[in-house]
């Protein structure tokens, strides 16, 4: 399929089609967030479980308030740091703002403003409230390319947005300001920058329930992951962070710059999957930061976290 322009890819949308969206964070599989017919072609298109919800994607605070409860803490953030990759989970505005479907059954929703020129023009063009889930098929490693995108899920597309490799690289940070604020999964807008505006956040272990998409196996290649590693097997692909030498040797940042290797990751992960070795070595990535986000998605494409 030839990419296209955000007319058309609204048009598309009108008509219940999908589209592959670029966002700052990774390629998305865009639906109208109000048909359910289109909302349950995304999930089939994925292969996701029905039990894991959507993301809901506006143009802003006010096009927000017409899915969900939008409070005081949820308007200074989405101030500060929309458009941008931070998704908010609120309470509904009421059971029909969207699709059932998007929401898994559950009382609450996830919104994000994207910050992509392409998907904002998209948005505004269709005039409504888009689900986005990222663009790979459930469980795999997110597209940050438009040609993995494509690869992914593309077959199921009517339309798509070629915006090039995605700046970010991993999917956004999602908060639940339900009660106490929780992070759900962390990304590229990080802890303390949440934490510098709204206070200090509480402990997410003990809502894993809420947080249904947080499966233990995801974003995972199809090789063994091995984590840590300052000396690769021979054999192995390893991802480095820092000088290094190997034999396939698929470089996050020689410098040591946690969001050049965040924007790296998932096309690396790709890469070293395809490259012939036996296994994926990655290097020790420091968890402040950014590193938090790169790590969490680490642990998962290595299996380990539950
Ligand atoms: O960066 C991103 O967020 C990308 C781009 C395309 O915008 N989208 C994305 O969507 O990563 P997805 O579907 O792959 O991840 C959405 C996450 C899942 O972990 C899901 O369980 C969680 O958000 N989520 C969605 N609605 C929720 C809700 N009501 N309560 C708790 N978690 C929710
Ligand atoms: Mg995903």
């Amino acid at each position: 399929m030839e990419a296209t322009d955000p007319i058309s890819a609204a048009a598309a949308l009108k008509r219940g089609g999908l589209v592959i969206m670029p966002t700052e964070t990774v390629y998305g599989l865009a639906a109208d967030a109000r048909n359910t017919q289109a909302v349950m072609a995304v999930f089939e298109a994925k292969g996701r479980p029905s039990f894991n919800p959507l993301i809901v994607h506006v143009t802003g605070i006010e096009a927000a308030r017409q899915v969900a409860q939008v409070d005081v803490r949820a308007k200074v953030l989405a101030q500060r740091f929309w458009p941008g990759p931070l998704t908010l989970v609120l309470p509904l505005a009421n059971p029909n703002a969207v699709s059932h479907w998007v929401v898994a059954g559950l009382d609450t929703v996830a919104v994000r403003a994207p910050a992509h020129p392409l998907s904002r023009a998209l948005l505004e063009e269709f005039g409504g409230p888009v689900v986005a889930p990222s663009a790979n098929r459930s469980g795999r490693p997110s597209p940050t390319t438009f040609a993995a995108a494509m690869e992914e899920t593309g077959p199921s597309a009517a339309a798509a947005l070629d915006g090039g490799p995605c700046e970010v690289g991993l999917e956004s940070t999602v908060l639940a300001l339900l009660d106490k604020p929780r992070l759900l999964r962390p990304g590229a807008i990080t802890r303390s920058q949440i934490e510098a505006v709204i206070g200090p956040l509480a402990e997410a272990e003990a809502d894993a329930k809420r947080s249904p998409g947080r499966m233990a196996r995801h974003y995972a290649p199809e090789l063994p992951v091995r984590l840590n590693v300052e000396s690769p097997e021979p054999g192995e692909a390893y991802l480095a962070f820092g000088p290094a030498r190997h034999d396939r040797l698929f470089q996050l940042s020689e410098t040591r710059n946690l969001p050049e290797a965040a924007a790296n990751l998932f096309a690396h992960l790709r890469a070293a999957d395809r490259s012939g070795a036996r296994g994926i070595a990655v290097a020790p990535i420091p968890t402040d930061g950014l590193g938090e986000a790169i790590n969490d998605r680490l642990k998962r494409a290595a299996g380990f976290v539950g």
